[in-house]
């Protein structure tokens, strides 16, 4: 009878996908040995047969097994090796119709379409930035309690003044680049990934996306603020949109506002319209002098605002959906009920 050792032992010499191809047809194709011992035996005494039979099942497993264990060490190297030469995944299926919009760049398109026609410039700068565009040029001193609150990933590489380059906690991050890129004055905003250590849950992920809008220019009020939010929110959620504006604390801006907005919705039970409850959707204020200066702005010259928005959370509250980690989880059922 074919001996289990010897199979194993031939297998353990295989050393590309050819071999084992010819291992296969040699141990375990249809016409291969297992098999003709099998065949063999279909003539053998009742007892016997039984034994036999057992016996050659238990090595056609094993056998089997093994074989399979060095089919996917092989499949792995190979498409790590992929992997490494063109950083595309080839294990994906092509041949099956995968894609889907992605709500987020969607609500993302848009909101630079109507920035656009309001005249804002659309610039994303950089994800990896310096620790001076994150915290200090927004006037968060390094040892201030909100550079933790804003915890990030560290990258080993150094910025010019020695100090570690982060991944960005807010789009903030983006304000002194600006005013130096275009100086004034400004309109523009910034659209992209931001990275902070959060407890996930239903509306916070470690990376999310954000929006952030900046306005430099000479008598700039809160009026101007308020009546644009109302205006761009509208636009945004596709409703008319009532804003409530509350105190909040940012160390960029003075003074600060968080945002809520409410709209009308339909009450499927009492069959009327009623109000939404107030939802806080962004945070706002006036440019900090500090972060003028920083810049190097004439404060007692130019004025602006400035404001942020999880863009996640904006998709979430304009498509009804409960929990933003579905929009980056890659579940096409997700995705895919909005193609
Ligand atoms: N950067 C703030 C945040 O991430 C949002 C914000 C932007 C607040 C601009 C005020 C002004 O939470």
């Amino acid at each position: 009878m074919l001996e289990l050792k010897h199979a194993l032992s031939e297998l353990e010499k295989v050393v590309d996908v050819a071999q084992l191809e010819n291992f296969f047809q040699i141990y375990l194709w249809k016409k291969g040995l297992l098999n003709e011992e099998f065949k063999v035996m279909v003539d053998l005494p009742a007892e016997e047969k039984k034994e036999k039979w057992a016996k050659l099942s238990e090595i056609k497993t094993k056998l089997t097994q093994a074989y399979e264990a060095k089919e996917q060490y092989f499949k792995m190297g190979y498409i790590n090796e992929q992997l490494e030469k063109d950083l595309i995944d080839i294990s994906l299926d092509a041949s099956k119709d995968i894609w889907a919009y992605s709500l987020l760049a969607e609500i993302r398109r848009d909101a630079e379409e109507i920035c656009k026609s309001m005249g804002f410039i659309v610039e994303y700068g950089t994800e990896i930035v310096t620790k001076f565009e994150n915290f200090e040029s927004v006037n968060i001193p390094l040892t201030h309690p909100a550079t933790e609150m804003h915890d990030t990933i560290y990258l080993n590489d150094k910025d010019a003044s020695g100090e570690n380059l982060i991944l960005r906690t807010h789009t903030s991050s983006m304000q002194n680049y600006l005013i130096q890129k275009y100086w004034l004055p400004l309109k523009a905003v910034v659209p992209g990934r931001t990275y902070r250590f959060e407890n996930m849950d239903a509306s916070h992920d470690t990376m999310f996306y954000q929006m952030e809008w900046i306005v430099i220019d000479k008598n700039i009020s809160i009026a101007h603020f308020k009546e644009m939010i109302t205006k761009l929110l509208s636009a945004l959620l596709h409703k008319n949109v009532e804003t409530r504006m509350r105190p909040g604390y940012f160390p960029f801006v003075e003074p600060g506002f968080e945002i809520d907005v409410r709209y009308e919705i339909y009450n499927k039970e009492t069959e009327k319209k009623e109000l939404s409850n107030w939802m806080e959707i962004l945070g706002a204020g006036m440019i900090h002098a500090n972060v003028l200066k920083e810049a190097g702005v004439d404060s007692t010259q130019w004025s602006g605002f400035a404001f942020g928005i999880g863009i996640s959370r904006l998709a979430a509250v304009r498509y009804w959906i409960k929990d933003i980690r579905y929009f980056t989880n890659g579940d096409l059922r997700f995705a895919k009920s909005f193609a």
